[in-house]
């Protein structure tokens, strides 16, 4: 898989046609050309860093939100809105927009599919409510989904429940977890033979949790049930094999960890599926089996849309497997030196297996939303809260450009708070 991606990315930076016409491929080559020559950890990263445009005013730990675009995305971006604005109908439409294959090619090649499995989309609540709003399903229909999914997953379902009258099981878990089998066994608790769909988030927002959501998919497949998965945080921060999972429906953010512009997502429905779910903007035929259907957006952004490819080339030009490792120990450097501070309650699972990029923790007897503005005011680092069910506290969510001497500054802030 890996070679096969590498081979990919390989032909289309040396690929004369494509130098000569996205000048940023070339610049990107070269960029990773002296960059990879870094053999020191630290300063590669710092090398990673200079690529994106980072606020000089806050250290941003609050990347789970949404990413930074690195700078050869954003003059991506611009090269494409110049040359749209040139003569907009006749290059948005007719020129830059058949572009969008290549980019769905990479974006397959990326996640284990057909470049036919997928639609653009401007983000996962996008995605994610057009399989909600499309699927037909009746009155007494069970749908199974998890307190802890997103708030927009949750509201989505909740209006189809009122409109349609469809039962909601809601799968309740106590998070943080390290034991897959529990999370997998809450899940089953609520599946039964009436139950047509199972939502399952892949990693969590609100604390990091990653689902095992292979064999969450196996057991709600085998007892007849569809499976729609939120892969908000995956693209960009973990590798995820569509074509090993068995599932039927797939939604995710690129404005996050991948880094692609603001406005993008990806909405993955396996083939043989397509037919039976109506698109939320509709087109000629509802009915279609191609995932264009999906795509009847109206007028678009479509410089942010073909500016997917070089944050997918950036982004492997570093490596996922490498970006995760960097993310995680970044992680742990900070939970190493809170996790023994008087009041300090870590709420993320830490192991690189169940957790992820995102660390949720709280300082008992400080509510918050005080301890983040506290943080924003007096330290200048900027994070976020987080609570749902069980959860509460400070998230925070180190990114690739995120330099120790910040983390450093980040826990001196957080030991004044507990003194
Ligand atoms: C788990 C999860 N699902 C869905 C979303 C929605 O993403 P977007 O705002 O890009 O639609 C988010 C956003 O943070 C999320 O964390």
């Amino acid at each position: 898989m890996i070679n096969k991606r590498r081979i990919f990315f390989q032909q289309l930076i040396t690929g004369s046609a494509f130098l000569a016409a996205y000048p940023w491929l070339a610049q990107l080559k070269n960029i990773f050309e002296e960059i990879d020559l870094e053999k020191n950890e630290e300063r590669y990263w710092k090398k990673i860093r200079n690529q994106y445009s980072l606020s000089k005013k806050y250290i941003d730990l609050n990347n789970a939100g949404v990413n930074p675009q690195s700078k050869v995305v954003q003059e991506s971006v611009s090269f494409y809105e110049k040359l749209s604005n040139e003569i907009p109908s006749l290059n948005m439409w007719q020129i830059i927009d058949k572009d969008k294959v290549i980019v769905k090619q990479a974006l397959a090649e990326m996640i284990g599919c057909a470049q036919e499995d997928l639609a653009i989309q401007r983000n996962t609540t996008e995605a994610l409510e057009t399989i909600i709003f499309g699927v037909q399903l009746k009155k007494g229909d069970e749908v199974v989904l998890s307190k802890h999914d997103y708030p927009h997953m949750k509201f989505a379902w909740n209006q189809r429940a009122e409109r349609d009258g469809i039962k909601l099981k809601w799968v309740e878990l106590d998070l943080p977890s390290s034991d897959p089998p529990y999370i997998l066994e809450q899940f089953k608790s609520q599946i039964t033979n009436q139950t047509k769909m199972v939502c399952i988030t892949h990693i969590t927002n609100w604390n990091g949790q990653v689902y095992p959501i292979k064999e969450i998919a196996t057991y709600a497949k085998s007892q007849g049930a569809d499976v729609l998965v939120d892969a908000a945080h995956t693209i960009g921060q973990r590798n995820i094999n569509v074509s090993e999972l068995d599932i039927d429906y797939l939604a995710s953010s690129l404005h996050k960890w991948l880094g692609a512009p603001f406005g993008t997502g990806v909405l993955y429905v396996k083939k043989g599926k397509r037919r039976d779910v109506y698109p939320l903007f509709a087109g000629p035929n509802g009915k279609a089996k191609g995932m264009h259907k999906f795509e009847h957006l109206g007028t678009h952004a479509v410089s942010h849309e073909r500016s997917i490819l070089p944050a997918i080339i950036f982004c492997n030009s570093i490596g996922i497997e490498r970006k995760r490792k960097r993310l995680q120990y970044l992680k742990m450097y900070v939970v190493d030196q809170i996790k023994t501070l008087p009041r300090v309650e870590i709420l993320s699972p830490l192991d690189a297996e169940n957790g992820s990029a995102i660390l949720l923790f709280n300082i008992k007897g400080i509510d918050s939303a005080q301890l983040c503005k506290d943080l924003k005011i007096q330290w200048k680092i900027h994070t976020t809260i987080s609570r749902n069910e069980n959860l509460d506290g400070i998230r925070i969510s180190p990114n690739v450009f995120t330099q120790t001497s910040e983390l450093d500054k980040f826990i001196e802030a957080v030991r004044t708070f507990v003194v």
